[in-house]
């Protein structure tokens, strides 16, 4: 991969990735979405459009989800930022990543991701999240795969899953 060269508005920039202290000497007004990926080789996250239409470039940004495709990595200074590689603990997948693969719920693979990410925000906001909560965020989400079913599978799952929880208490 080619590496960019330095230019007279790079600056410093530090934030937690991931739960790591990162920092980057860049252009601030570079996406954080390239940063993350030719930087810092972190390809999880992917590039769909580039324009903030399709989520296949999601992170969580203070728990937000967030397309890093039009966030200025400037604007993540002293922020913390959560990417795919970061959402397991170790071989421990995320509970959010646990029912996606009960589910089979991927076809290609691109939008996953930031499907997941997007879902998991939700969750963490609102751990009795119910199922119009989930949808309002997949509905930002575009999968060219067309595997919709499967997602609403999950999100019915992880929704049913924390009103039994809430009737057990
Ligand atoms: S690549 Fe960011 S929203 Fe499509
Ligand atoms: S699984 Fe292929 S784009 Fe969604």
């Amino acid at each position: 991969m080619e590496t960019r060269a330095e230019t007279k508005t790079d600056a410093r920039i530090t934030f937690t990735l991931n739960g790591e202290s990162r920092s980057v000497i860049t252009d601030p007004d570079r996406p954080l979405l390239d940063v993350l990926r030719e930087d810092l080789h972190l390809t999880g996250t992917k590039y769909g459009c580039g324009e903030g239409e399709c989520r296949a470039c999601t992170v969580l940004l203070n728990g937000e989800s967030t397309p890093s495709c039009l966030t200025p990595v400037g604007s993540v200074n002293g922020q913390p930022v959560l990417t795919i590689e970061g959402l397991a603990h170790g071989d421990k997948l995320h509970p959010v990543q646990e029912v996606f693969l009960a589910e089979g719920a991927f076809q290609c693979g691109y939008c996953t991701a930031g499907m997941i990410l997007g879902v998991a925000s939700v969750r963490q906001k609102n751990p009795a999240a119910d199922e119009a909560e989930y949808r309002a965020e997949l509905q930002k989400h575009i999968c060219r795969c067309g595997g919709y079913p499967k997602y609403l599978s999950v999100i019915r799952r992880l929704a049913e899953g924390a009103q039994t929880e809430k009737a057990r208490i």
